[in-house]
């Protein structure tokens, strides 16, 4: 075959070059029997490579279009490339480590009940106002998340080539899952959506009270709202949500700002509009690194001199009528948060709500208002955040459509639960155990316990033949409400024993009126 007749088997991918592919695949030809790094998919007319060639291009795609298109769903349908070595087989007896990876959790039953909990008031919070829930895979495309801004999200990304050689990462956040499924619906969907997810997101991210390597995030966004009817709505149900666990506006408070007042110093000094997202990013680590060195960065970054100067003073404002006098009255960013807190009074939450001009965000893909949940004590990260993202979905290819949102995590609010001694007492309850007194009478147990458990009662059936003591143990320990004890000379009557533990009353009575 030529090289001529080879080029035109290849089916190129947008951002691939065709000298990367075929200089390998050339000399693949001119060697057939060596061909293993070469497989044709004669059905698709299309070549497989194998790495070390197919991570350097899948990294070139720059767009959801081109991370999923066509052939790079066939690259994998032939099934394990081979590209990656299975883990190696472990002959001998070996002792394994019983902790879970490092910043990761077991959910043992207790921990299960606090989370079950915890998600509960998430989903009723949601449901309270008016919202669908949806998920997304744990594994994403790489794509999804490397944008350019230099986010800490990024280096915190949990990535890796799965067996087709796809660059695949676990979700650090759902807000691009949510992006990208917004697209793909396109048309069928009718806005505004209000969705909720409640997932697990990865991070790789240095260990602190409260951040780990995986958490669960709450998130909820409006989708097709241009308004700022949407963010204070979405601060509503923040609120809503600590007030039903006992948090109340002297635990905790909200810090917000909107990205329009940086982008409103930056348009004053000519600052290019690409350069908006970097800076916002280099600014959000002011807590972090010394003011100087954000200077630098910022100067690096192309920001002249007197447009970092005004940054700096824009960002210690407190105030909305400073803020007012130092912005003037031309852009939206003031009449934004004017409006933010007339509606936060309104809905009767003005004392959770305070302005921050330092408030900036870590994520490049905010545009207007964003928010922060913070303990008032100052002990832990932030509990919670989001904020408008109206340009999101045109990074990805899709059409703008104005949204906002925010995430919020399981793992600082439990600390907070715990400072403030809110954690809810949640034990074990299984309204009824039944115990058969015999051996023989363990199918008849089983028999009660199946019609208790079609009227919906939740029975605990002691499955082996255990003395009365251990039954009564066991009773307790799972906070039963009832012992049915199923005996043979009420069995006979079709009758069973029924001990009300609270009270230790006592009595038999027919299967019917169980
Ligand atoms: P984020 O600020 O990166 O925003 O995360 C939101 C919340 O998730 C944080 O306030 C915190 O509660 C929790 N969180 C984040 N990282 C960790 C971690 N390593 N360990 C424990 N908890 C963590 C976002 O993720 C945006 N996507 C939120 C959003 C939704 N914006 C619009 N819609």
């Amino acid at each position: 075959m030529s090289a001529a007749s080879a080029s035109s088997l290849l089916i190129l991918q947008p951002g691939l070059k065709l000298n990367h592919f075929l200089k390998p695949l050339l000399v693949s030809l001119s060697q057939p029997s060596s061909s293993s790094s070469l497989l044709v998919n004669p059905a698709r007319r299309f070549f497989v490579t194998k790495p070390p060639l197919l991570p350097a291009i899948s990294r070139k795609h720059s767009s959801i279009v081109s991370a999923q298109s066509p052939s790079d769903n066939d690259r994998g349908s032939g099934g394990r490339s081979g590209a990656l070595a299975p883990p190696p087989l472990v002959e001998d007896l070996q002792k394994i480590d019983v902790n879970p990876p490092k910043g990761t959790r077991d959910f043992p039953p207790e921990e299960m009940r606090l989370r079950n909990w915890l998600f509960h008031n998430f989903r009723e919070v949601s449901r309270l106002f008016g919202f669908e829930e949806v998920d997304f895979p744990v594994l994403e495309s790489e794509a999804l998340f490397v944008r350019k801004a230099g986010e800490e999200i990024r280096d915190q990304l949990y990535c890796f080539e799965d067996r087709g050689n796809r660059r695949v990462a676990l979700r650090p956040e759902l807000t691009p899952s949510l992006a990208r499924l917004v697209i793909q619906k396109g048309k069928s969907l009718s806005l505004p959506l209000k969705w909720f997810a409640v997932g697990q997101c990865w991070r790789y991210e240095r260990m602190t009270r409260g951040r780990r390597r995986e958490h669960y995030q709450w998130n909820m966004d409006i989708i097709g709202v241009p308004e700022v009817t949407a963010e204070a709505e979405l601060i509503s149900s923040i609120i809503t949500f600590f007030k039903r666990i006992g948090i109340t506006a002297s635990d905790v408070g909200f810090k917000v700002s909107s990205r329009k007042v940086l982008q409103e110093v930056l348009m004053r000094y000519s600052v290019p509009e690409e350069l908006f997202g970097k800076v916002c990013i280099i600014i959000d680590k002011i807590e972090k690194i010394p003011v100087d060195d954000i200077k630098k960065e910022l100067k690096s970054a192309g920001v002249s001199a007197e447009a970092i100067e005004q940054l700096m003073q824009v960002l210690s404002i407190k105030s909305l009528t400073e803020l007012e006098e130092i912005l003037g009255g031309t852009g939206n960013a003031v009449a934004d948060l004017k409006q933010l807190f007339s509606l936060a009074d309104k809905f009767g939450y003005s004392e959770w709500i305070q302005f921050d001009a330092s408030i900036v965000r870590g994520l490049a893909y905010y545009t207007g208002i964003v928010f922060e949940g913070f303990d008032r004590e100052g002990k832990l990260r932030a509990i919670c955040g989001g904020g408008r993202y109206d340009r999101l979905l045109s990074t990805f290819g899709g059409d703008d459509i104005p949204a906002c949102g925010f995430g919020f995590g399981d793992a600082v609010i439990v600390e907070l639960l715990k400072e403030k001694g809110l954690l809810p007492e949640l034990s074990l309850q299984v309204e009824n155990i039944v115990c058969a007194l015999d051996p023989d009478l363990q199918g008849a147990a089983a028999t009660v316990a199946t019609i208790l458990r079609g009227k919906g009662q939740s029975v605990d059936l002691v499955l082996e033949n255990k003395p009365l003591k251990w039954v009564f143990k066991r009773a307790a320990r799972i906070n039963a409400n009832r012992l049915i004890l199923v005996g043979i000379s009420e069995w006979q009557k079709g009758m069973v024993g029924v001990k009300i533990l609270s009270s230790g009353e006592q009595h038999e009575i027919k299967l019917e009126q169980l």
